[in-house]
């Protein structure tokens, strides 16, 4: 790891900034997923519920450290707030339609299911690998968070059918579900995207009303022709095949969804903690208007 910096791969918009790019040779941290464990260091500088005091524990292991200085470089600046704003967005999206059954699929060491467990009368489960969901058990312990029961976090396989079918079971019977995903398909092949949507198909077949919200629209605009080879090559094992929103947008519908993009455009401008940290106003508001976030039910025919 770069020491005292941290570099993450998001997608530039066209004429952006090249991102100071990271391979994924230490795919693994301890074990723990890399990207997780990123992201969570990201957020922790962020006024997300929780998201400090989990990273005050995982740093422990990772040594990561968010500098103010790693902060305010442009490149990064982009995408911390890219992250902090499809995690909000996310959230909006499940308050304004009021869903009360939350199931997030690769929620590493995120804060979503610890938010939305507060409210009792929520039902709220997180699939992750075994390594994450036992080390998040710990964090959450160390970190003296109260887990709420209505908070489960199971350990499984996102391409599992069966792991579906026992989630399924511990959602109040005929009531909607919001599934959640993000930064999850990225990391798989086509073929195996595929089997993920048909697992999270199973459920929304259960219940029309039920809805999946991802960020995940998986498009390859990494501006690839610039990268030297050997940086094409990594970036193939992350999987994005899709050129743009058009061809993202007809795997979900032959999927048999229909969608309903969301941007954060509409929004307020809500990333005020990296606000406060004096970064680059412009970049900051461009990243977080540049956020999408797919809404897919089922086509009901
Ligand atoms: C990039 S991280 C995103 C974490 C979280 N959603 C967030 O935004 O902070 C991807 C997560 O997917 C999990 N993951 C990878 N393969 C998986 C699989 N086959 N089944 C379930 N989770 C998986 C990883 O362990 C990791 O926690």
């Amino acid at each position: 790891m770069d020491e005292g910096h941290l570099h993450i791969t998001m997608a530039p918009e066209e004429g952006e900034e090249q991102l100071s790019l990271k391979f994924p040779e230490d795919e693994n941290i301890l074990g723990l997923n890399q990207m997780a464990v990123r992201i969570a260091a990201i957020r922790s500088i962020t006024d997300i519920p929780f998201a400090e005091k989990i990273y005050a524990v995982l740093k422990k292991d990772t040594g990561i450290e968010i500098s103010d200085e790693s902060v305010g470089a442009d490149a990064n600046t982009y995408s911390f707030v890219q992250l902090e704003a499809r995690f909000k967005l996310i959230n909006i999206i499940i308050n304004e339609r009021g869903f009360k059954n939350i199931f997030e699929i690769g929620s590493g060491y995120d804060t979503r299911g610890l938010i939305y467990a507060q409210d009792p009368n929520n039902t709220v489960v997180e699939l992750d690998l075994k390594d994450v969901i036992s080390k998040k058990e710990e964090i959450i312990k160390e970190a003296n968070i109260n887990k709420p029961d209505n908070l489960k976090l199971k350990n499984g396989d996102a391409l599992n059918r069966k792991d579906f079918e026992t989630i399924f079971k511990l959602f109040p019977e005929n009531e909607p579900i919001v599934i959640v995903t993000e930064g999850l398909l990225r990391y798989f092949t086509l073929e195996d995207k595929k089997r993920i949507v048909e697992n999270i198909k199973y459920i929304l077949e259960k219940n029309p009303d039920s809805m999946w919200i991802t960020s995940d629209l998986c498009i390859n605009n990494f501006m690839i022709e610039k990268l030297p080879k050997e940086k094409v090559e990594a970036f193939d094992k992350i999987n994005y095949p899709f050129k743009d929103e058009e061809e993202s947008l007809k795997f979900y519908t032959d999927m048999g969804f229909v969608s309903e993009i969301r941007p954060t455009k509409n929004e307020p401008f809500l990333a005020l903690s990296y606000a406060k940290k004096g970064l680059n106003q412009e970049i900051a508001s461009k990243a977080w208007n540049s956020v999408e976030i797919l809404c897919l039910k089922l086509k009901n025919d």
